[in-house]
């Protein structure tokens, strides 16, 4: 059963969206495990820049794609996505579990309220109603697609989150005609997905499936409280999807080669000033939701070991060697000051107190378009031995082989080792 999860390693945005994309050439399924319209995979295919939020970026690739009970669902961008991914895969087959939990009009509001209550501490979600969609499911008044199907149970839903959220005063029965409308013109068929996942991977297909967000982002072991309301680690395959652990043979872990996070929250090797711009600029890093500038630092490999060790991680695809290139005197994270190997703060105040000890490594020369096309073709030893040595540096202090490294944007633009 060659099944394989692709999972961010940092803050989210290292490139999970190319990367399924890449590995889904063949698959039989593309799938989208956890996480919601928060997420924003950018795949280049066909000629045109897709940001992808619901439909794994692999769906366009193989041309099935699955969105399983771990991920909250919008209804509206659901049916954009459809419909643009359409315009250039015609074919695509897409099946939603009845168990996804679904974001209303009422999540949205509930966290404009929760964002402003917090002032200063305002976690920089992406409004997308993650975070009260996650509550009601876990406070058990939350909205599924199957309740789409029933009218007295959707209204009475409905009434359920007004209530739980006090949204006096809401057009509940416009709300509950909306819903069912948008979700009637869906083209997609609302199915078991944990079977289908079977069925597939028992008659020798293979499955992908595209973790959102990013480790340090997890609801149980990110930077806490500034993280999303998703399992995002390997480990959200089994309850977001409904197959069991062991469905899981291979874990690809996405590392960017420098590290970027949106939103607040800790983020001890962050950079300002020139170095950050620099980065930001060249490599085009703003947020794929909602294009906000990403904050940017260097890579931080305590950080990226404690990742790796809670994702299992068996391989690191490794993104963007190209946007650091032509800088002079790159630093890399190798230690928090008074910190074991492995260990990672836990508290918000441990975490602003991080000192880390950083590691300088030499550059490399810019890649271009014309060498990035001879890297592709003759492969890692192409690359510049101070890309190298800087692959071989993580690689080594982290225990775990670098496989593939991103050298451009488009799905091709990838170095096999
Ligand atoms: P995701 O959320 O993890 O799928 O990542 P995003 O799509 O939000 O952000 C990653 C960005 O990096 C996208 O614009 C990708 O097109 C781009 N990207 C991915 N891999 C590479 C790479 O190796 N080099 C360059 N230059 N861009 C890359
Ligand atoms: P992909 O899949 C980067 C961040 C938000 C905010 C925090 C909580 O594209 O890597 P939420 O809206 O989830 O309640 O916001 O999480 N965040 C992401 N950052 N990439 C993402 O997804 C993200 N999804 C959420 O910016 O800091
Ligand atoms: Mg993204």
């Amino acid at each position: 059963m060659p099944s394989v999860v692709v999972v961010g390693l940092q803050w989210g945005d290292e490139g999970k969206g190319k990367v399924a994309a890449y590995l889904s050439k063949g698959a039989r399924l593309a799938v989208r495990y956890n996480g919601g319209p928060n997420a924003g995979h950018t795949v280049v295919y066909s000629g045109r820049t897709f940001r992808m939020h619901l439909i794994p970026a692999g769906g366009l690739v193989c041309g099935r794609a699955a969105i399983c009970s771990g991920v909250y669902v919008d209804l509206r961008t659901l049916a954009e996505e459809l419909r643009e991914s359409r315009e250039v895969r015609p074919d695509l087959k897409v099946v939603l579990s009845p168990r996804a939990q679904v974001i209303t009009e009422l999540a949205l509001r509930a966290e404009e309220l929760l964002e402003s209550m917090r002032g200063e501490r305002a976690i920089g979600t992406t409004r997308r109603g993650i975070g009260p969609t996650a509550v009601e499911r876990f406070g058990r008044v939350g909205l599924r697609v199957a309740d789409l199907l029933e009218r007295e149970t959707l209204k009475e839903k409905l009434g359920d989150i007004a209530a739980f959220w006090r949204l006096e005063g809401s057009d509940l029965d416009a709300m509950a005609e909306s819903l069912s409308e948008q979700f009637m013109s869906l083209d997609l068929e609302v199915a078991e997905v944990s079977r289908v996942i079977r069925d597939h991977l028992t008659s020798g297909g293979t499955v992908v499936f595209e973790g959102a967000q990013g480790t340090m982002l997890d609801v149980y072991y990110g930077t806490y409280p500034y993280v999303t309301s998703s399992v995002t680690t390997s480990a959200g395959v089994s309850p977001g999807c409904g197959v069991p652990v062991r469905w899981v043979d291979s874990v690809v872990g996405v590392a960017k080669a420098y590290t970027t996070r949106v939103g607040a929250g800790p983020f001890p090797t962050e950079l300002h000033g020139d170095a950050a711009e620099r980065i930001r600029s060249t490599g085009g890093e703003y947020g794929a939701t909602t294009g906000r500038p990403r904050r940017i630092g260097w890579l931080d490999l305590v950080q990226l070991k404690f990742a790796t060790d809670l994702n299992g991680t068996d391989r690191i695809f490794l993104t963007r060697i190209d946007t650091l290139s032509g800088l002079t005197g790159l630093k890399v994270c190798t230690a928090y000051e008074g910190y074991k190997d492995g260990d990672y703060p836990v508290t918000l105040s441990e975490l602003s107190k991080v000192r880390p000890v950083y590691a300088e490594l030499e550059g490399w020369p810019v890649i271009d378009d014309v060498q990035r096309t001879t890297i592709v073709r003759e492969g890692y030893g192409a690359l510049h031995p101070n890309a190298r040595r800087y692959v071989e540096f993580l690689e080594e202090h982290l225990g775990t082989p670098v496989k593939q490294i991103g050298i451009g944007p488009g799905v091709e633009d990838v170095v096999e080792r």
